[in-house]
Formats: structure tokens, C-alpha cells, sequence
């Protein structure tokens, strides 16, 4: 019997329960909020299209009621407030990194061995929150950016191209913020076929910028974060974890002088399966990527030492 918990009933994290009972990821899926209703009132909802879509998962909804969420094997937090437009991330630390460490807790109470998945913003300083304030082993705390941005990056690969996005890879590292994401073009193929021998500097030079303000386009549109892709994408890493399937995919994760960084939570490839995040994939960055790359670091490390300023860690 597998358990999984979406923390945070909002738009994504109730995409993301949706995502986990439609493709049946966990046996049992508990969806936690802290305004009266609205959790038992999305998993009722839910329930209710289970005959529709011919699922065989249960999903539970509780008002602040961590005990229900007991032995769960993964947790997801998307707790907090989202982006409005022209916010960046880094701007909701102030308010959800309380949240966050509070989610944190709470779940390790229950759920001693849980491996938790960090979605809220700013998701790499949060990811960081979550593992300093928890002191869990750093396989078992895993931030989801990498993994939509990297499917952002494959969708304006596929339109450049024009070609189905199945067939494209690509990867983005670094930090998940709208200047701090790296596209690494240098890898990114079509069939195997490098894409910089099939689009010209200028195309790939506005996949890139596209990709990076992928998030903030979202928000433009809609007045508020997107919910569709961030809740599939956690729930393709949830699946990866529950069937121990291996899959390899950009995630914030800490690094211990891996990439030339250390003391940092921040996106590289890594190996994902039944104990969090296994292994780390070394690319082997050029001296430029590698130079995007640590300038990236310094920027989370300055989102992260606001922790210490606010008293949060
Ligand atoms: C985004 C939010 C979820 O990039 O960070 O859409």
C-alpha cells in the first residue's frame, strides 16, 4: 500500500492530487489544508470523477488534521502564496518560509520516513528551509522546479521546430527563478539530432529567454501562478519515487561540491527512485555553462541567507 499527502489545496496542489488519482501513483492520496472545507470539499469533487476516469486510487481531504496523513511515503508541500503578476518568486519568502517550516514539521511527526517533494516559492531557498530545519537525510528532500522548467524549455523546443515535444529533450538546471535558470542548450536534442544544428542562434537564443520567463508569461495570463504543469510535474516525480522507476530529472537537490557548489539546495539531472533522490548526473558543464551555473548558486545563496535575517532558520 503506498501514501501520498498534497499539503496545500490551492490550484497546484490540488492539480497535483488530481494528477496522482487519476494515474493511480499512490493507493491512498490525503490532500491537507488550513481553510475549513476546502480540502474535504476538492477530494469529495474528485471522488466523484473516479467512475469517469476508471481510477482505483482513495483520496481523502482534512482540514489540518496532520494525523490523517500518517505513513505517508511521499509528502508534497505547496502550502503558501503565489505569484501575482510582476512578482518574482524570491518575493514570497517573507510569508511562506514560516509556512513551510510549520508543513515541515508537522509531516515528520506522522510521517518520520517520508520523502518530501518542495514546491512553494522561492522553491530552491524553500527545498534548503525545509532540509536545514528538518535535518532529514538530503536524499529525502527534493524541490520540483527543475522538472517544469525543463518541460517548459521541451514545449518551445517542439514550437521552434515545430515537431511533436515527445521527441525532444532538454534539460534546465540551476535555480528555479526567471534569471537564475539555465536552459542547456548544448544538450538538448531532437531524435538525438543536437538542436543547434537544427534552429539558428537567434531561434535558440528566444527558446532560451522564453523558457526562463516561462513561469512569469503564466502569471501574466492568468493573474496568478500556473497550476497544470507544476502539478503534473510533481506528480511524475511522485511516480518515479513510488515505483522506484529511476527516472533521471532536473530537481533542486543539495549538493555536497557536486556542480563546484556546496551548502546549497539548487537543480542538477538526478536519479529518482523508492529513496528520494539516489544520484546526482554530472553533465560536465563547460567553462561558460559552468560560469551561469555558479552565478546562479550566488543568487539562491542570497534568497537563502534571508532565512537568517527573517529568523526562520
Ligand atoms: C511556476 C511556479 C509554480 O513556475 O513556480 O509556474
Amino acid at each position: 500500500m503506498s501514501k501520498v499527502t498534497v499539503v496545500g489545496a490551492g490550484n497546484v496542489g490540488a492539480t497535483c492530487a488530481n494528477v496522482l488519482l487519476f494515474k493511480e501513483v499512490a493507493d491512498d492520496i490525503v490532500l491537507l489544508d488550513i481553510k475549513e472545507g476546502i480540502s474535504e470539499g476538492k477530494a469529495l469533487d474528485m471522488t466523484q470523477t473516479v467512475g469517469f476516469l476508471g481510477c482505483d486510487s482513495r483520496i481523502k481531504g482534512v482540514t489540518n488534521d496532520y494525523s490523517a496523513t500518517e505513513k505517508s511515503d511521499v509528502v508534497i508541500i505547496t502550502s503558501g502564496i503565489p505569484r501575482k503578476p510582476g512578482m518574482t518568486r524570491e518575493e514570497l519568502i517573507g510569508v511562506n518560509a514560516g509556512i513551510v517550516k510549520g508543513v515541515a514539521e508537522n509531516i515528520l511527526k506522522y510521517s518520520p520516513d517520508a520523502v518530501i517533494i518542495v514546491v512553494s516559492n522561492p522553491m530552491d531557498t524553500m527545498a534548503y528551509l525545509t532540509l536545514k530545519a528538518t535535518g532529514l537525510p538530503k536524499n529525502r528532500v527534493i524541490g520540483m522546479g527543475g522538472a517544469l522548467d525543463s518541460a517548459r524549455f521541451k514545449c518551445y523546443l517542439s514550437r521552434a521546430l515545430n515537431v511533436n515535444p515527445n521527441e525532444v529533450e532538454g534539460l534546465v538546471i540551476g535555480g528555479h527563478g526567471d534569471t537564475t535558470m539555465i536552459p542547456l542548450t548544448r544538450f538538448a536534442t531532437y531524435k538525438g539530432l543536437p538542436v543547434s544544428n537544427l534552429l539558428d542562434a537567434e531561434k535558440l537564443n528566444k527558446v532560451v529567454s522564453d523558457t526562463m520567463v516561462g513561469g512569469a508569461t503564466l502569471t501574466g495570463l492568468l493573474g496568478t501562478s500556473a497550476w497544470y504543469a507544476p502539478g503534473a510535474a510533481v506528480g511524475y516525480l511522485t511516480e518515479s519515487i513510488i515505483y522506484d522507476q529511476k527516472k533521471v530529472i532536473s530537481c533542486c537537490v543539495a549538493l555536497d561540491g557536486e556542480y563546484g557548489q556546496k551548502d546549497i539546495c539548487i537543480g542538477v539531472p538526478v536519479v529518482i527512485g523508492k529513496n528520494g533522490w539516489e544520484k546526482i548526473i554530472d553533465y560536465k558543464l563547460n567553462a561558460k555553462e559552468q560560469e551561469l551555473f555558479d552565478k546562479s548558486a550566488e543568487a539562491v545563496r542570497n534568497t537563502n541567507n534571508v532565512l537568517k535575517e527573517i529568523k526562520v532558520l
